[in-house]
This record gives C-alpha cells, sequence and structure tokens, in this order.
C-alpha cells in the first residue's frame, strides 16, 4: 500500500454545528487506564477506550513488556495485570510516537524496574523537555540518561529501589506529578509531590479506584511504595479536550445547537467551559453524573456572540491543551483576547503560541505572539486558498490541525490546512465526524 505522508483537510467556509455527538474517549485516562491495570493484580476491564495512535503507543509498550491485553475493540479493553513487579524486559527500545504523555508517565512507572528500557518517540516527542521528569527522578535514586539538551531518547537503567522524596514541582504539571507518584510506587516510604497550581488528577482518581491509598491535602498529594493495586472496571469519559473544538465550533457558527454526550467535567479540566463562559458562551451542563470515578455531563452548546476578554491566569493549567480552539473562538469575538502565564503551550507538540499566531496571521486576524502568551484581535476570517503561501501549517500537531478546521465556520472563504495526520493521534475519525453535524470538510490524502 503506499505510503501517506500528507493529509490536507480542506473547509468549506459557512455552516452550523447541529445535533448529538459522543467524541473519542478521554486520552490522559485511557493512557492511565493501561499503565495501572497493567501493574495490578487480577483482571482490568475498560470501556470507552481511545483507540487514538497516543493511547495506543501505550498499550503496545506493555505488551512488549508481557502484558497481555485483548482488544481494543469498539473502545473495550480487557487487561490482565501482571503485579507491581511483573512486568518483564521488552526487546528493543519502547517507541512512544507522538506521545508526550506516555514518554513522561512511564519514566517514572519504568525507573523502579529491575531490567533496562529505553523510550524513543517521533521528530517532535524528541524536541520536548525530559528533565522535568528525569532531575527529579534521578534525585529519587533512578538511573535514567537523557541526550545532552534534556530530550529523548530516555535510558533508564535496573535499580535495585527508589527512595521516596518530596517534591515542589517548579511547574504546573500533570505528567510530571503522575510520573513522580508512579516512581512513587516502587520508592521505600512515602512519595509526596506538590503543584504550583491545580493540575488534571486522574492519576490520583484511578490509583484509588484500583484500591491504592493516595492521600491529598490542598496542593500536596502523596502515596506510600509497595502496596497493591486491584483490578477493577473502567468506563473513560468522551475528552473534554475533543469536545472544545466543537464547543468553539458551535459556539461561533450562527445557527448551531449541538449536544456533546457524557464528556468528562472533571474540575481539573474545565478551564475551556470556563473560559468560554466568560467570553459570553451559551453552554450548559446537562445529567451530570459521575462514572468510574470521573465527574461527567452532556454539554449542550448553543450559538452566541462571543466577546473578547483577560484570560484569568488560574484557568491556564485548567485549560492547557484547549488553547488553539480558545484563539479561535478569540479571533471571532468582538475586541481583543489577552492570554498570559501560558509559556507551557511553546513546549507542545508544536510551540503552539508561534504556530496558532502564523496560521492566524494567514487569515487575516491580529495576533500578537508573546513569550507567555498572545494577544488576538477579534475580526474577520480570511481563506488560505486565496492567500500567499497557500495552506495553514499544522506543523503535525494534532490540536492546530482540529482548531484550524473549526475556524472554516467562520471563515469567507474555504480553509486549507496541511500537516493533519497527527489528528490521529488524538481525535481518530474527526472529519468524519465533524462533517456528520454540519461542518464542510473534506480530508484529502497524497
Ligand atoms: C497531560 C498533561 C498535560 C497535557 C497533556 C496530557 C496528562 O501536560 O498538556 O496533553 O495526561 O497528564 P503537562 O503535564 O505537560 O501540562
Amino acid at each position: 500500500m503506499a505510503q501517506v505522508s500528507d493529509l490536507r483537510f480542506l473547509v468549506t467556509p459557512g455552516g452550523s454545528l447541529q445535533g448529538r455527538l459522543r467524541v473519542p474517549g478521554d486520552k490522559s485516562i485511557s493512557h492511565r487506564s493501561i499503565m495501572l491495570s497493567a501493574i495490578a493484580e487480577g483482571e482490568t476491564h475498560i470501556t470507552g477506550f481511545l483507540e487514538g495512535a497516543d493511547a495506543l503507543a501505550t498499550l503496545a509498550a506493555f505488551r512488549r513488556m508481557g502484558v497481555e491485553i485483548e482488544g481494543p475493540s469498539d473502545g473495550e479493553v480487557r487487561v490482565r495485570g501482571v503485579g507491581l513487579r511483573g512486568l518483564s524486559a521488552p526487546d528493543g527500545p519502547l517507541d512512544l510516537g507522538n506521545s508526550g504523555t506516555s514518554m513522561r508517565l512511564l519514566s517514572g512507572l519504568l525507573a523502579g524496574q529491575s531490567f533496562a528500557t529505553t523510550l524513543i518517540g517521533d521528530a517532535s516527542l524528541t524536541k520536548r523537555p525530559m528533565r522535568r521528569v528525569t532531575e527529579p527522578l534521578a534525585a529519587m535514586g533512578a538511573r535514567i540518561q537523557t541526550t545532552e539538551t534534556g530530550t529523548a531518547p530516555l535510558g533508564i537503567e535496573p535499580v535495585s529501589s527508589l527512595s521516596s522524596m518530596q517534591y515542589a514541582m517548579p511547574v504546573a504539571s500533570a505528567q510530571v506529578k503522575s510520573c513522580l507518584l508512579l516512581a512513587g510506587l516502587y520508592a521505600d516510604g512515602e512519595t509526596c509531590v506538590t503543584e504550583p497550581a491545580p493540575t488534571r488528577d486522574h492519576t490520583e482518581r484511578m490509583l484509588t479506584a484500583f484500591g491504592y491509598s493516595v492521600r491529598t491535602h490542598g496542593s500536596r498529594v502523596c502515596l506510600k511504595g509497595g502496596g497493591r493495586l486491584q483490578g477493577c472496571r473502567l468506563r473513560v469519559p468522551a475528552d473534554i479536550s475533543s469536545a472544545a473544538f466543537f464547543l468553539v465550533g458551535a459556539s461561533i457558527a450562527p445557527d448551531s445547537d449541538l449536544t456533546l454526550e457524557s464528556v468528562g467535567i472533571n474540575p481539573t479540566r474545565v478551564g475551556v467551559i470556563n473560559i468560554l463562559r466568560l467570553m459570553g458562551a451559551d453552554i450548559e451542563l446537562i445529567d451530570r453524573r459521575i462514572e468510574g470515578g470521573e465527574p461527567v455531563a452532556d454539554i449542550r452548546v448553543r450559538s452566541a456572540s462571543l466577546k473578547g476578554i483577560r484570560i484569568p491566569e488560574d484557568q491556564v493549567p485548567l485549560a492547557i491543551d484547549e488553547f488553539p480552539a480558545l484563539f479561535i473562538a478569540a479571533a471571532c469575538a468582538e475586541g481583543e483576547t489577552l492570554l498570559t502565564g501560558a509559556e507551557e503551550l511553546r513546549v507542545k507538540e508544536s510551540d503552539r503560541i508561534q504556530v496558532m499566531a502564523d496560521g492566524l496571521a494567514r487569515l487575516g486576524i491580529e495576533a500578537e505572539p508573546r513569550a507567555d502568551g498572545m494577544r488576538i484581535v477579534g475580526g474577520t476570517l480570511g481563506s488560505t486558498l486565496a492567500s500567499e503561501g497557500g495552506a495553514i501549517d499544522a506543523h503535525g500537531d494534532h490540536r492546530i490541525a482540529m482548531a484550524f478546521a473549526i475556524a472554516g465556520l467562520r471563515a469567507s472563504g474555504p480553509v486549507e490546512i496541511r500537516d493533519c495526520l497527527n489528528v490521529e493521534t488524538s481525535f481518530p475519525g474527526f472529519a468524519g465526524l465533524a462533517a456528520g453535524i454540519g461542518l464542510g470538510i473534506r480530508e484529502v490524502r497524497a
């Protein structure tokens, strides 16, 4: 079969979003469901698992370490856990593709094993900072190496044990927190991590679901090493980060009325709803419930005229993956939107401040990138086909590709986006689902 080297989105302008939709499973929770069930005792039955490339990279890594995993099939996975000490050495490097979550969380889980591992990834992952995990892990006694520039490949050597640690994180990062908690499972004594601002707490919730004791006091979370996880049933909610494109799309497109089903609304993830509401969005949470230890609701969103705001900095970690979509909302809002305190966006799957500013400029929007954020003046979105330079470049970043696809709803001409293949990492079937509710999107493979 011919290798597809590029996927482009072609979006015809206008339209509205209508109907009901369930977006795929939460990526963060899907990763953790495999990691924790693999080192649990007994079987775990997972439903709603995200069958996207990132979560599948985590799944493949555990298969290579001797864990029997059935599925995924229609979001259903059965994992036969091997216990905390039951993993075996893989027969070569573990390739984690584009997935920062896989690499950072696995580095913690593998740091205390009795066998060596090497973690590798694609060109984007190989540029991302890894010292934020390797330095605290080394302080716990791990033998872990990065390249000279602090990036992957990561080489992990076996150790007989890790020591527990009290760690105050310099960055608000759920990946760092989770990495250290997973390493803490293999440490003598109690490991505690303090975060400078609240970040997603899926690891803590899921450990509890597996019967592992986790203590949280305000911004500090602690666990003792050497306990046991007990296999369980897990239901993965729909990913609010994937829903975000439609929350923005239905807000900016006239005559829209869309309901997104069973979306995770964990308080550490709802920054996108809070920010859109501050901008004037019409978002209703229906039938709030708890599923698998996580709060879930159906979300109804209708068109609204948005206004520019100064985004409160305390919302930044709670919406960290949603800024590509939020920047499109800002571009369609009346007046100026200012984001500060978001320098982390520069080290995501792409430099999301620069790449979004470049794409918005191509659509004729005034977007001023700053070291830690962006100033965007709302206006009329143009088209890319007619402009010089042609298509918007998503730089292989799934969320940039989907954000600009949604922008087509308010563009004055067609919008073309290139380098969209990685949409598969978090949202397989995005174009088909989006087309089904009214976006004029077509995929072109070359
Ligand atoms: C994630 C944490 C966030 C987020 C990423 C997923 C997680 O990263 O951007 O997409 O699953 O823990 P940081 O911890 O680097 O902020």
